[in-house]
């Protein structure tokens, strides 16, 4: 029996740098690095002048931050992510340089990286992230994208890791040693609670001190207190009444003193709204204008509106990153090809282990080529590209396999393949202007069901896209566009060895694809090797072992931000987004000024996001949190924890016994959650708390190890202001997903 003892989280531990428990730190025990440059900043900061300083405090280009040139300290340059670095554009538009050198490896989005469960695994993304933005020159990497996915509609869910703080908090921490242990700075965003697009550049979102301490900030702490990260974007909405680029709780109170925060803080693009109250509270530069942070703070200076002092600070904490992250000179960026074949292997790796098998019920998949001759591939996703797209983000990736040519690649001459395209999805980017296509969706159906009544397996790829799944604007709803639920039905009376596979980064309405098709396996927005993956998955080279990091509600309606009527708001319009505006040249005054645009996002679910809310209110989902079936079956037994009670400076541990019962090699992601007993406080039914990627053989077994430190299971309490342990009974249910649990044990606190 294989043992996975300490000495293999160590070995992790010490490729992220240090070795630690559980990859935890206690909330108190963290020293920046940054420090260790106070003195060499105050030395600087004493030959400049008010100008000088004043120059750092905004944008010089799109994407750069002016240094200070009489001294020799370099701009700041910024390399958009978070899943890819961004091709070179004109220093003050938006336009392409097109350089032949700056494709990039196009990594797996967010949720695709959060589906692998593997915090070592979002370490090598951030190494490679880090490695490619090295080679083009840049100092700080807009990412990791790490804000709560709180409505499964949310335009940026395919960037955001989970809906659980835990989940997201871990690979948050991954990614950011991944950067920085590779010399180059992260910039978490977009700090806090930017959960939604629709208004983004407008909302007020209210959220309890507890939602907040508990749900959304976590991911934001753990990577600044754990993961020593240099550079926080502030994002656009309002949190409780304060825009978050000048908001005191957040940057100063929570960031810098709370969690020792010593690094720098931008605006999102656009996202600043004022003079004295964005320095005063915290902001350090104004990105990519300077309508506040230039002349306006040179004259706020000069009349005694802000201290020096502060101004000072603010420099400092620039300075400090500037020290940590070595400049590269011009001449040696950008003069060969980003892309590069390690990193290609990494979005490969991630790929693979991304991919969920939601169900498998006639035992079609892997593909058994005694009985497989003929492949029916059906849909539009099976070649569409999904580097770039909407608004926002996205890659000029070097390469990306679609699943077509990885399936081509994979099966060779095992078995013909032929492909109808089965539906088209009308181009809908809200704010651009399309001409009303023809409705051809009858057609692509029929010649599809002829292709499909022809094969020994129809594998339809559907799903969305990334016009559909965008930054600056949420989806309507979550049903499948395109008329892909009636080919789903058509395709499925054709011929029923059909396999649905989803290449979606978000929730979509499973209902008739679940009906209808006995198999259905989610393939994200899977990067520069996703075909490749997705591939030798459906094809058994490797078995899946991806779970779902949110839940796939019945219906939209069932998810708790919709249950609870605060989201969608209706008491204004959906305004044009903030950077389509700043991209189309509008002041912010502008879309501002248009104050009918002003909603509130009160958060009235508090607590109960994702899973919380369908366990605690007893709501059957479509599909749980932590779900994700494989080839084969694991059995898990012997759970036991070394003491029955726990005091408040100990980690629980447990340990238990996960033997692989079926005939091949795979992965399992063990889950443990947490229920109270006798609780007094309000908890959510149960929660995430320690989970683990194990390879196990098949037929074989192994022993692994959890550890829960007592000090994550405190609750942030109102009154005190401060983390507080509530002592009592709980219970440990171990499981392979949320709602699929194996064992349990009890212990006190
Ligand atoms: C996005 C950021 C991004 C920035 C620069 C903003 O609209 O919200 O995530 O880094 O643009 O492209």
């Amino acid at each position: 029996m294989k043992k996975i003892t300490l000495l293999s989280v160590c070995l992790l531990a010490l490729s992220m740098s240090s070795c630690k428990q559980d990859g935890m730190l206690p909330r108190d025990s963290r020293v920046s690095k940054l420090s260790q440059f106070d003195a060499q900043a105050d030395e600087i900061i004493d030959q400049m002048t008010l100008e000088e300083k004043v120059a750092m405090l905004h944008g010089k280009h799109m994407f750069t931050s002016e240094g200070v040139p009489r001294l020799g300290i370099a701009d700041m340059i910024y390399a958009d992510g978070p899943f890819a670095i961004r091709e070179e554009m004109e220093p003050h538009s938006w336009n392409s340089l097109h350089l032949t050198t700056d494709s990039s490896t196009f990594f797996p989005t967010g949720s695709a990286l959060a589906a692998t469960w593997s915090p070592e695994l979002a370490y090598q993304y951030g190494k490679g992230m880090a490695v490619e933005a090295r080679l083009r020159g840049k100092d700080m990497i807009l990412g990791p994208a790490i804000n709560i996915q709180r409505i499964p509609t949310g335009g940026r869910t395919y960037e955001y890791f989970s809906e659980d703080p835990f989940l997201s908090a871990r690979l948050s921490v991954g990614y950011t040693l991944g950067v920085q242990d590779n010399g180059v700075a992260v910039c978490l965003k977009h700090y806090a609670l930017n959960n939604q697009e629709n208004n983004r550049g407008t909302v007020n979102v209210i959220a309890s001190p507890r939602a907040m301490r508990e749900i959304y900030l976590p991911p934001f702490e753990a990577a600044v207190v754990e993961g020593d990260a240099y550079g926080v974007m502030a994002a656009y909405n309002k949190v409780n009444g304060y825009w978050c680029s000048e908001n005191d709780f957040l940057q100063n109170q929570v960031l810098r003193r709370d969690w020792g925060f010593k690094g720098m803080v931008i605006s999102d693009w656009g996202g600043t709204h004022s003079t004295v109250d964005a320095i005063n509270n915290g902001l350090n530069v104004e990105m990519p204008n300077q309508q506040y942070l230039g002349q306006a703070l040179l004259d706020s200076v000069k009349a005694g509106a802000v201290s020096e002092e502060t101004l000072n600070l603010r420099v400092k904490e620039i300075l400090r990153v500037r020290f940590a992250i070595e400049p590269i000179p011009a001449e040696k960026a950008n003069v060969e090809l980003t892309a590069k074949p390690e990193q290609a292997q990494i979005a490969y790796d991630v790929a693979a282990k991304s991919i969920v098998l939601l169900k498998n019920e006639s035992d079609l998949l892997p593909i058994n080529f005694n009985k497989v001759r003929k492949i029916a591939v059906i849909g539009d996703n099976a070649n569409r590209k999904m580097a770039s797209g909407g608004v926002g983000a996205g890659a000029k990736a070097h390469r990306e396999i679609t699943p077509m040519e990885g399936l081509q690649n994979v099966i060779g001459d095992r078995a013909e393949i032929v492909f109808a395209q089965g539906y088209t999805i009308p181009v809908r980017n809200r704010w651009s202007r399309q001409p009303a296509q023809q409705d051809n969706s009858a057609q692509l159906r029929e010649e599809a069901v002829k292709v499909a009544k022809d094969a020994d397996l129809v594998l339809f790829i559907g799903g969305n896209n990334r016009e559909i799944e965008t930054e600056g604007s949420d989806r309507a709803n979550i049903m499948l566009q395109g008329g892909q639920d009636e080919l789903v039905k058509a395709l499925a009376e054709a011929n029923p060895n059909l396999v649905t596979v989803l290449v979606a980064a978000a929730p979509v309405d499973l209902n008739v694809v679940e009906a209808y098709s006995p198999t259905i396996v989610v393939s994200w927005f899977n990067g520069s090797q996703g075909g490749n993956a997705l591939a030798d998955v459906l094809t058994g080279k490797i078995s899946p072992s991806g779970k779902l990091p949110f839940t796939y509600p019945v219906k939209l309606e069932d998810s708790p931000a919709y249950a609870t009527g605060s989201y969608p708001q209706t008491d204004a319009p959906i305004a044009e987004d903030i950077f389509v505006a700043l991209v189309g040249e509008k002041s912010q005054d502008e879309l501002m000024n248009g104050s009918s645009n002003r909603t509130t996002a009160l958060y009235a679910e508090d607590l109960l996001v994702g899973y919380r809310w369908f366990d605690t209110k007893n709501v059957r989902p479509m599909y749980p949190f932590g779900h994700g079936l494989s080839y084969t079956t694991f059995e898990y037994s012997d759970l036991k924890a070394t003491k029955e009670k726990y005091s408040e400076k100990e980690n629980i541990e447990v340990s238990f016994i996960l033997k692989n019962t079926g005939k091949v090699d795979a992965d399992e992601v063990v889950q443990l959650y947490v229920h109270r007993l006798d609780a007094t406080v309000e908890w959510p039914y149960k929660e995430l708390k320690a989970f683990d990627r194990v390879t196990v053989k098949a037929g074989e077994s192994v022993e692994v190890n959890l550890s829960i430190p007592v000090e994550q299971l405190k609750y942030w309490s109102e009154e005190e202001y401060d983390w507080q342990l509530e002592h009592g009974n709980i219970e440990l249910l171990l499981g392979s997903s949320s709602a699929d649990i194996r064992l349990s044990t009890k212990v006190a606190i």
